[in-house]
């Protein structure tokens, strides 16, 4: 069965038992300080599991792209060293928000897997929770009596909480988990050893294939457990591990899913797969990292120096570095594998296929420069090997390449031993972790549990009409930080704060309480679809009715720049070609940032028609058209762009002025006037195929020209307000150029006649024809007039010392080339050594060598000194 028709089946089967089947949210998670990247199919549900939110199905079923590469749930470093896990794949779940419980979802599992896919049930175990006395937690004595009416209990394993109790993060929804694990060796070696014993034992053959999740428990901060209020189904069956159980092969990598990235790889590289065991690992390395790589990219996340941005960069790097060493791959060839991803999940995933070209041209670069750190850091550890003494390299310089060049420390030991060295481990892995207590310490901070002042329903958003409201507060909790201090996050019943979001900082502003209180807040953003209020202190009486009062200037200019923003948009798409999608939005109250996708530089031409594109939008005084909550068919039919890697809801909002019409949850004008100017202040690259312009509008424009017009008229005050500015500033520069020119004349005739000064004051001591002598003249005619004298005598030794400023000296020594080489001489040494004079130091080669100082007093002495280099 090929996986296509294996991820189909799976959907087609919850659909059947009244699931609505949704679409994989993106991989890269925008909106959730608490984590980077979707790392189970529950994560996009989190909102449904913490009650802020309602499902609008209380069954769904989806394939969900996850990568764990990251934080509690961290698969990076077994991959490629194992057959079964990846840093992306797919997690094919069924979900009841409050619907059916443990009965159907084991019963429905059962079914699935023995009836619709055939799996031989004796091939199958499950096992089951058998409690944690520290948590207080029973064994699932329901979950075993139904599986115990469907599977022999031989079959029925209990396992402890690290395997069967599974939990979304430090905090939030849990449950008992049932595992089930399928053995697929072959008869002899299942005679061997009873499959029983190998369940959880990281047997290749003998895995995990489906984890059926009973939330029913909430983790408090404190650690311990509550009830929570309705029970809820989260399974996560892993698609691959599945494939390769129905496709009858005992790798992941034997499977269709990664068959024809692996086949590519070879083809690339000219490496067979399967001959050798290191190889192998870097083939497989790569097949998975590009699948994560070329996903993330999709989904908008670039590689970048912090944050997501920063883990994708990571794991590209660890799949070159596997290329550059093991597969011999010195160039970029990664990249190469776009086109193969695109092709064989673009069926399921369109975005894979829409931003083909994305992903190959951001790899390819990431490629090159890498590749080019690479070779950069190998001469330096070529340097760093030369200056060991012994055969044990310091772990310390180990570390600084694996912190500046991005060199791990295998690679580095691979190169050492290859020239008979090895690392300080001990030292490097003290590095390391000194560098992990100092992030830690920077960025830890303590949640505490939210407490609830006041029962409510899900806060309500006012904001969009109005910047004050009447507000009560429902919930608060406290947060400690090295970096912030103590904070606190508030929650009101409705607000009219808008949480930082579609690339628009969240408002400020203040709540005011009946007694006088006035508590500032000074940011606003969105967790898991609650609207959280950040504030340094709490109000006093917390059951008040507080006046919560946006600072409205803040929020008119984040609206100009928002609603700018779509224009640009729009003009982008209108002037460069529909290729252009947004990748990135910044806007604040002073100014926008906007990313997208365009593969060369916006000419200064183009920018000039970007803006009085924009500029015409805002003077036909387009009125702002709003529709909320509109199903999100209805507002793509209508025109609305969406955006890729954005999660968007069941119904949505549209914002159009004239024809720019985007899928939009942020803040705006009401009417394009309201921008007053739009000036783009710079355009450059980002990433490969990835521009960036920033720009102005309204207040900001103003002072912007304001600013050219006070230095212009500054300028035109110095050069006492001619009439044409521009000429008056030509005619100046064609004056300097004559001067230049003639300043240049008359240093050559000054080096002239000097020269035969000087010629006459050479002496001849020891056999050599010596002059040593204070002069006027820039280095660059000394240096011409010392090698015209070169010319003319062939036993010369001269120096020069000269003195620009009261602070400056300079020391110039030429000696003719046979003498020095003849008799030792060192023109290098000389003005080294009587450097220490001017108290300064310089250098160069035997025949040549200048040297700066800052004491022209010691000059004297360095001309009385010089003789004595002659012996
Ligand atoms: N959320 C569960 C898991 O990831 C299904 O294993």
């Amino acid at each position: 069965m090929k996986s296509q028709e294996i991820r189909a089946k799976f959907l087609d089967f919850f659909k059947s038992k009244q699931h609505e089947i949704v679409p994989s949210a993106p991989m890269v998670l925008k909106n959730d300080p608490t984590l980077m990247f979707t790392n189970s199919g529950m994560a996009p549900f989190k909102e449904f599991f913490l009650g802020n939110a309602a499902p609008k199905s209380t069954r769904i079923s989806d394939s969900q792209k996850c990568l764990r590469v990251s934080g509690k749930h961290n698969d990076l470093e077994e991959v490629g060293y194992d057959t079964y896990h990846h840093t992306m794949f797919e997690m094919l779940g069924n979900w009841s928000f409050g619907d059916y419980f443990k009965k159907e979802a084991i019963a429905w599992a059962w079914e699935l897997l023995t009836e619709v896919y055939k799996i031989d049930k004796d091939i199958l175990y499950v096992t089951v929770f058998e409690g944690d006395e520290k948590d207080g937690t029973k064994m699932d004595q329901e979950a075993y009596d139904f599986w115990k009416e469907i599977i022999p209990e031989d079959r029925i394993l209990m396992g402890n909480k690290k395997d069967n109790f599974w939990e979304m993060g430090e905090q939030g929804p849990c449950g008992p988990c049932s595992e089930i694990h399928v053995d697929i060796r072959s008869a002899e070696e299942k005679a061997k050893v009873d499959g029983k014993s190998l369940v959880n034992e990281d047997h290749p053959q003998v895995v995990e294939i489906w984890n059926l999740v009973f939330m029913q428990y909430n983790r408090k901060a404190n650690g311990s457990l509550v009830e929570l209020p309705s029970k809820h189904i989260d399974t996560g069956m892993g698609f691959e591990r599945l494939c390769m159980v129905l496709q009858g092969v005992q790798s992941n990598y034997d499977t269709d899913c990664f068959t024809p990235l692996i086949r590519e790889i070879e083809t690339i590289t000219g490496v067979r797969y399967g001959k050798d065991e290191q190889v192998d690992i870097a083939i497989r390395v790569i097949a998975d990292h590009v699948r994560a790589v070329g996903f993330a990219i999709a989904d908008g996340q670039l590689p970048s120096n912090n944050g997501a941005g920063y883990v994708i960069r990571r794991i590209l790097r660890r799949a070159i570095r596997y290329g550059f060493t093991f597969l011999n791959q010195k160039e970029a060839f990664i990249y190469k594998l776009a086109d193969t991803l695109a092709h064989q999940m673009g069926d399921a995933f369109p975005e894979i296929r829409k931003q083909e070209s994305l992903v190959h041209n951001v790899i390819k670069e990431e490629e090159q420069s890498f590749l080019r750190t690479l070779d950069q850091g190998l001469l330096l550890l070529d340097r760093v090997i030369e200056s060991t003494e012994g055969k044990v390299v310091s772990g310390k310089k180990a570390f600084e390449l694996y912190d500046t060049f991005g060199f791990p420390l295998d690679l580095t030991q691979l190169i050492a031993r290859e020239k008979g060295y090895e690392i300080n481990e001990e030292e490097f892995a003290a590095g390391m972790q000194a560098q992990k207590d100092r992030s830690r310490a920077a960025s830890s901070s303590e949640t505490g549990d939210w407490i609830l002042v006041k029962q409510d329903e899900v806060e309500e958003f006012v904001g969009y009409d109005t910047l004050t409201a009447n507000v009560k507060l429902t919930r608060y909790r406290k947060v400690s930080s090295k970096k912030e201090g103590d904070q606190y996050q508030l929650v009101f019943n409705l607000t009219p704060f808008y949480p930082e979001g579609g690339g628009q900082v969240g408002d400020k502003g203040a709540i005011e309480a009946p007694n006088g209180d006035v508590i500032y807040i000074t940011n606003t953003k969105k967790e898991n679809n609650v609207i959280i209020h950040f504030t340094k202190t709490l109000p006093t009486d917390l059951t008040a009715t507080f006046k919560a009062v946006v600072n409205d200037e803040f929020r008119r200019l984040s609206a100009s720049n928002h609603s700018a923003t779509h224009l640009l948009h729009q003009a982008l798409r209108a002037i460069l070609g529909d290729h252009v999608e947004q990748k990135g939005s910044l806007v604040n109250p002073n100014y926008l940032r906007f990313d997208f996708s365009h593969f060369s530089k916006v000419t200064s031409d183009q920018i000039e028609e970007i803006e009085e594109f924009v500029n015409a939008r805002i003077r036909e005084n387009l009125p702002l058209e709003e529709k909320r909550n509109i199903p999100m068919d209805q507002a793509v039919q209508e025109g609305a762009i969406a955006l890729f890697g954005e999660k968007y809801g069941d119904s949505v909002r549209t914002i159009r002025f004239g024809q720019s019409m985007e899928l939009c949850g942020g803040t705006h004008v009401q009417n394009t006037g309201d921008i007053w100017y739009f000036k783009i202040k710079s355009e450059a690259a980002v990433a490969a195929g990835i521009r960036r312009i920033e720009a102005i509008t309204n207040m900001a424009v103003g002072d912007y020209f304001e600013d050219i017009e006070r230095n212009y008229n500054a300028v035109k005050q110095l050069l006492k307000n001619p009439k044409d500015l521009s000429k008056s500033v030509t005619s100046l520069q064609e004056e300097n150029a004559q001067l230049k020119k003639q300043i240049e004349q008359l240093l050559k005739d000054k080096a002239k006649s000097l020269k035969g000064d000087l010629k006459n004051q050479i002496k001849e001591v020891n056999g050599v024809q010596f002059l040593a002598t204070k002069v006027d003249l820039d280095p660059g005619s000394i240096k011409n007039l010392m090698f015209e004298l070169g010319g003319e005598f062939d036993k010369l030794f001269i120096l020069f010392a000269t003195a620009p400023s009261a602070e400056k000296a300079m020391l110039t020594c030429y000696i003719s080339k046979d003498l020095a080489n003849e008799r030792g001489y060192d023109a290098g040494k000389v003005v080294r050594e009587l450097g220490k004079y001017i108290h300064g130091g310089g250098g160069g080669q035997n025949f040549f060598a200048t040297a700066g100082g800052k004491n022209p007093g010691g000059i004297p002495k360095v001309l009385e000194k010089a003789v004595d280099y002659l012996v």
